[in-house]
């Protein structure tokens, strides 16, 4: 029996099944939802939740599954201990548990959870954690309007539970019982222990139900309990891609509702997607249709265009995102601008005041404070000083079929427009390149370089042409 003071809680995260419903080839549980395995979200809740450690039950593919789910509650260097056991071939929840009982302490209360349970807040747990005293079972409940696939809560005299019948196994009278078990459970390592090895499968699945642990524990006089959850849309299990959907809905709009009592505007709700971990300074904005994701990191006042994609980027203060802008592993410092339609590609960073207009393209480019691209240009593996005017139509020939090579551009150049760079090559301070030049020799500093053909014009050329043409006619 545990002691209340001396007990520590260990999640245990029942995930072996593969989720046949999903129709995939890929288990369910590593299904993202905002970005992260659902089983993944299902960690951190126990993690928030003060849970000492997680045991992870997994099925054949254990090996490559366990870094995915293990990693998405790694946050800001913080280490926490998930453990892995293998259930194979799975046979039912309770023969899950019974792969766990190794790694559970004699003194440990396990906290029981469907790894499907991707929306479950952390004060669930919380709430489960607080009904159970020592030696007691405690399982979640709900009342559901339309209980049907769940298992349903048999109440003795007392009110308390007595059995739960799976919803394949009910009765017809049953089947209109609307109490059904959420799948997570606070309940002591020795019940476990105790009762387990008694679970028989004889039912209609030929599983060993965890649940037919309430009948063993009643009938060897434990305390069994049911904690009701009235938010059960929370922890209703994701068992296909409807709800899978609907499970990222509900998650999205409480990472938004965070933001927005932060501080940040967002437009249009329904329409945006802002991943988990994504942090948003106050006083910015997203418009409709905008996509965060990754660890992006957007400073305060700052406005996101409608139709933007940030992956992993970070934005300083006051930056202005055009619409239609699309960008990955790039840094905007404060007061930068890009868009509408800019392309920033992995590498890229906007130094402070620097602006992108439409139709830029950047591949790892750092370009100066200050400097301005303003139409049609593709700048890749560039390094263009503080100052610089990249006229319209001007790139950089980064790549000669084997290797790419640098540009750079000083401090204060001007390059005219329709200019390509053919990389390596350097341009000196405050150069000017001549429009419509190709660069294919570096440039000393104060120069001005150009490389087109010196334009000719031939005076009455068309009426000579003319008459060359009425010439030929007469000859006709
Ligand atoms: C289970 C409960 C049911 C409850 C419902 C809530 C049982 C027998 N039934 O049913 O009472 O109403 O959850 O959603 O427990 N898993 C394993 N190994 C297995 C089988 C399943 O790890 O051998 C894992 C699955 O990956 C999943 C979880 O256990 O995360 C639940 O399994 P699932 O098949 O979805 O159970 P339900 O039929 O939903
Ligand atoms: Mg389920």
């Amino acid at each position: 029996m545990s002691d209340a003071n001396t007990q520590q809680f260990v999640a245990v995260v029942l995930a072996a099944g593969h989720g046949t419903r999903m129709k995939s080839d890929r288990p369910k549980v590593v299904h993202e939802v905002l970005g992260i395995p659902m089983t993944g979200h299902v960690l951190r809740a126990t993690k928030d939740a003060g849970c000492s450690k997680a045991i992870l039950v997994l099925s054949a593919n254990a090996a490559e599954i366990y870094p995915i789910l293990a990693a998405s509650v790694e946050r800001e260097g913080t280490s926490w201990p998930v453990e892995w056991v293998a259930q194979d071939p799975p046979q039912g929840t309770g023969d899950a548990v019974r792969c766990a009982l190794s790694a559970l302490g004699d003194d440990d209360v396990a906290i029981i959870i469907n790894g499907d349970l991707p929306c479950i807040p952390s004060s669930a747990i919380e709430h489960l954690m607080a009904a159970w005293t020592p030696d007691s079972l405690v399982v979640g409940t709900a009342r559901l309007s339309d209980p049907a696939g769940y298992g349903r809560i048999i109440r003795g005299v007392d009110g308390r539970p007595v059995d739960i019948r799976e919803d394949r196994d009910c009765a017809p009278e049953e089947r209109r019982i609307a109490d059904v078990n959420l799948g997570i459970y606070a309940v002591d390592a020795s019940i476990l222990r105790q009762h387990i090895p008694d679970l028989q499968a004889n039912n209609a699945q030929k599983e060993y139900y965890l649940t037919d642990l309430i009948k063993l524990a009643t009938a060897a006089h434990s305390t069994t309990r049911a904690v009701a959850f009235d938010n059960y849309e929370d922890l209703l299990g994701v068992n296909d891609r409807v709800h899978l959907a609907e499970a990222q809905k509900r998650l999205q709009a409480r990472v938004l509702q965070e933001h927005m009592r932060n501080g940040v505007t967002v437009e249009d709700p329904a329409r945006v997607l802002v991943e988990r971990d994504v942090e948003i300074g106050r006083d910015t904005s997203l418009e409709a249709g905008v996509t965060i994701r990754g660890g992006s990191r957007i400073g305060t006042n700052c406005r996101v265009g409608q139709g933007s994609v940030l992956l992993n980027t970070v934005l300083g203060d006051g930056v202005q995102v055009q619409p239609y802008s699309v960008m990955e592993d790039t840094q905007m410092e404060d007061q930068t601008r890009a868009g509408p339609f800019a392309r920033l590609r992995p590498g890229t960073i906007l130094r402070e005041g620097a602006a992108v207009g439409n139709f830029v393209e950047m591949k790892k480019t750092d370009f100066g404070a200050g400097s301005k691209a303003g139409h049609l240009s593709y700048l890749g593996d560039a390094i263009i000083g503080k100052g610089v005017n990249v006229g319209a139509g001007t790139i950089t020939c980064n790549y000669d079929g084997k290797k790419k090579h640098v540009t750079v551009l000083e401090d204060e150049v001007f390059v005219g427009s329709d200019t390509q760079f053919v990389a390596p090559v350097r341009v000196g301070e405050k150069s000017y390149v001549g429009a419509g030049s190709t660069i294919t020799e570096d440039v000393p500093p104060g120069a001005l370089a150009v490389s087109r053909v010196r334009q000719e014009n031939k005076e009455g050329w068309v009426a000579r042409k003319e008459q060359r043409a009425d010439a030929q006619e007469e000859k006709n």
